[in-house]
This record gives C-alpha cells, structure tokens and sequence, in this order.
C-alpha cells in the first residue's frame, strides 16, 4: 500500500468510526432493552455533534425505567415482560418503585425507612404506614408544593390543563441517590452544605427523576387507556386534607443521571405527544391537546408566570385552563429518533411519548465546574432548539439562562451537586 492510499483508507476507518473531529457520529440503532445504560456510549468531545448518541441514551434509559418492575420490590425490572405489559394489577413501571421525595422528608424528623422497606408516612393521613409505599400516592407534607413548576428562586407557577384541572409534580430516586441522602442524613437542613464549605458528590449512577401528571376524567378514558401512561394514585386535595383515588395519566417526565465521564449528570427530557401542537405546524381543530385549543390564538395564556399555589393562593375549584405553546422547535435529529424508536414502541401506550430534548456538559472537567451545557452555555446566543418541557417549565422556554442545567447550576453552587429539591424541601 502506498502512502496516499494508506493514507485514504485510514480516513475511511476514522470516518465509519466517526472519530473525525466535527463530524457527525453514526446514528446509533435504536433498541429496546430493560438495561438501564450506565454511560453514554461517545467520546467526550467537545468539537463532536453528539446529539444522536446523547439521545440515543435517553431513549433507553426512559425505555429501562419505564420497563414494568416485578412485584413487591423495589427498582427490579421484570425480564420476562415487555415494555408497556401491565396485565397483571397493581403492577408499575421500575421508576415508580423507587422512592418518592416524601418517603425521604418525613414529617417531624421522623427517620426515613430504608431502601426496600414499604413503610413510611405519606401525606395521605388516612394510609397507615405500614405498607404505605404500595400505594401510589401524589401529595406534598407541605400542603401545596406539588402543585407548582419549579422557578427561578425555587417555587414556580401551577399548570392547569384544558380539562380544568392542576397538573401535579412529583420526585422520584433510585438506590443509589436515595442510599447517598439516607446515609448522610441529607433530609435534614442542618447537615446540607454550608456556604463556601465542602460541596457534596453524589455518587456515580444516581438518577432522579421528575414527573407531571393529569387527572384523567371518566369521559376522557376510553380515548386516553390507549395514549398514556396511567396509574390510580391518591391525590391528595390539600383544602380538605383528603386524598382520593384518581386516573393519573403521565404527560411530562425529566431524568438526569451521573455518569462516570458526566459528573455535571445528563438531562434528558420526555413529554406525552398530546400535550401541545409543535411548533411550525398547525394545530387541528377537534384534535384533543392537553395544554392547548387549537380554536384559540396560539401564544401563551397567562403570558407571563402565574403565581405560585399556596395558603394565600388557594387551588381553584374549577380553574380555567391555560394555553400553552411549545416555543422552540424540537432539534431535527431528535425528531428523527423519536420516530425510530415510536415505532419499535407500536402497541405500546409509550409510542405516544417524545423525547423533547437532551442536556449534556460539553467539558465535563474540571467537575467541580458547570460543564459548559450543550445546548445552550450560560451566556452567548439561545440555542435555536427546545431546552423545555412544557408541562415542567411552561414559563422558561425561551432563555439558555433557564435551561436545565443553568438553572439546576443554582443548586450546585449552594453544594449539592445540582440536585435542586433538597435545598427546598430539607427539614
Ligand atoms: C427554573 C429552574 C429550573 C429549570 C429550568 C429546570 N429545573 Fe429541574 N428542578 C428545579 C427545582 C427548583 C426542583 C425541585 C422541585 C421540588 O422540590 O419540588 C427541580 C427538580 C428536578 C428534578 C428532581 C431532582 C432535583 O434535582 O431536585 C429533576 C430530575 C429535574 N428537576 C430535571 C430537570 C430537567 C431535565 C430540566 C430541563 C428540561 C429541568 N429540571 C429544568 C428547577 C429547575
């Protein structure tokens, strides 16, 4: 071989490896497993376009997550199912045996139980704590806060859908990041970082997760058993002090995880199809959106965050319902492997859900930094794609001083290592 084709067949190799630098890596095949990926399998590379292969993970982890769990312990997915198989009752997805924010903040100092224990008070009054955790349960000790989106300086605005009703938030944790908070008694505000001291490090593989949820009304069923993801939950109406036993259908869920070469974590972003008309289409008329009438003018209402549920500002018996746009496109390429994988998903309720956007750190050392996020740095231009979820940050859809990462950059210069709900909800 002389030197020029040496040379030739040398870039070939590079080039099906997509090692070159700027050029875009190879697609990555799509596929359905309940392994929840540990990594992200690309270089970490600034000059890379990575997006396929961030994306790529993020459809297997919400794939591995949302795998049904087995029976009567807690974050073990049931190999012998398939993804979207809840024939038999009472079964739930791995992340909703984790445990919940609740489980973690007891009231009055009371002692988290440990990891595989089902016993814990609930915000429920009428669950006796024995057994608790079997039941799914949407509430806060504190009354209100799962009514409200995050904000800037924490607590944000309720999100009221077209069928009247307040979407309500949630916090899950797998082992790892729940063991980490036990273990070091973190529920406990006396014992969080203090200011300029040591910062935490949450182990690698800790994932969190967020979700949203609305009420599915007995009219709505039929349509929604074949489009969402539904669970009986208690709900608690914090006026009353009462729960009730509710059809919750899944319409947004955020995951982040800490990976080995991604310490800033990866944030990964997945809504139900149905939420809102994407950008650049028209929206149909009869076609039934959570968040949105297409019979109405499409732009924001309220235009600006309402504020937020509290004892001051009661929930409303039947609030009128906002409308909500998704502002910025969904990038092309994530598009692209949403439709890839929707359609390994057919026949599953999960071919009704999209990935929105994935979050990375473009320079992920030194780690006590913020990582450089992509898309969107702290300051320059707003990326030109979706940082958003709408049902999670309807009102900070805009700015890249808002994304994920730059706003979760609050909690790790406070020192917990991005993890936002322990500088709120910590007793
Ligand atoms: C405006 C600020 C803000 C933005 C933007 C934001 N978050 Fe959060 N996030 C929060 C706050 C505050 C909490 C705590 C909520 C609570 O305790 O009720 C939180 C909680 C979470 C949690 C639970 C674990 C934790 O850190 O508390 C996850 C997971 C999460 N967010 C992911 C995301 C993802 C993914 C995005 C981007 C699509 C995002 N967040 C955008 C402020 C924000």
């Amino acid at each position: 071989m002389n030197l020029r084709t040496w040379k030739f067949s040398a870039l070939i190799c590079l080039l099906s490896a997509g090692l070159v630098p700027g050029a875009d890596l190879a697609r990555p095949t799509p596929r359905i497993t309940y392994e929840m990926p540990d990594e992200v399998d690309a270089p970490v590379d600034p000059d890379a376009d990575e997006l396929a292969a961030f994306d790529d993970y993020s459809w297997r982890a919400f794939i591995a997550i949302d795998w049904p769990a087995k029976l009567g312990i807690r974050g073990v997915p049931d190999e012998t199912k398939k993804i979207g198989d809840f024939s038999d009752p009472g079964s739930k997805v791995v992340w909703g045996t984790w445990k919940a924010d609740y489980d973690l903040f007891q009231p009055e100092g009371t002692e988290p139980t440990e990891w595989f224990s089902f016993d814990g008070f609930t915000p429920c009054p009428g669950l006796p704590f024995a057994g608790s955790g079997h039941t799914m349960v949407l509430g806060s000790f504190s009354g209100f806060r799962d009514f409200n989106q995050a904000g800037s300086g924490g607590l944000g605005s309720p999100l009221i859908a077209q069928n009247h009703t307040y979407i309500r938030f949630e916090v899950r944790l797998n082992q790892v990041e729940f063991d980490f908070i036990r273990n070091r008694q973190l529920y406990r505000k006396t014992l969080l970082p203090a200011a300029g001291g040591p910062k935490l490090r949450f182990p690698d593989n800790s994932v969190a997760v967020k979700a949203a949820w609305r009420v599915i009304k007995s009219d709505e069923l039929p349509a929604a058993q074949r489009r969402y993801y539904m669970v009986d939950a208690m709900v608690l109406d914090p006026v009353s002090g009462k729960c009730k036993m509710q059809k919750m259908g899944l319409v947004g869920l955020h995951i982040v995880q800490k990976t080995p070469k991604r310490p800033q974590w990866v944030w990964s972003s997945f809504e139900q199809i149905d939420n809102v008309p994407e950008p650049g289409t028209t929206p149909t008329n009869g076609r039934h959106y959570s968040f949105n009438d297409p019979s109405r003018r499409q732009s924001p209402d309220p235009s600006t965050a309402p504020r937020p549920i509290s004892r001051s500002n009661l929930p409303a018996d039947n609030p009128r319902p906002m409308q909500v746009i998704r502002s910025k496109k969904i990038a092309g390429s994530t598009r692209k492997t949403n439709a890839d994988y929707q359609a390994l998903l057919r026949g599953t309720v999960w071919e009704n859900y999209q990935l929105v956007l994935t979050q990375w750190p473009k320079f992920p050392q030194p780690e006590e930094e913020n990582g450089a996020p992509f898309p969107g740095q702290f300051t320059g231009p707003d990326p030109m794609t979706n940082i958003a979820n709408t049902t999670m940050e309807t009102f900070f859809q805009k700015s890249a001083a808002t994304s994920c990462m730059a706003c979760h950059d609050v909690a790790r210069r406070k020192g917990t290592d991005f993890v936002w709900f322990l500088q709120l909800r910590a007793n």
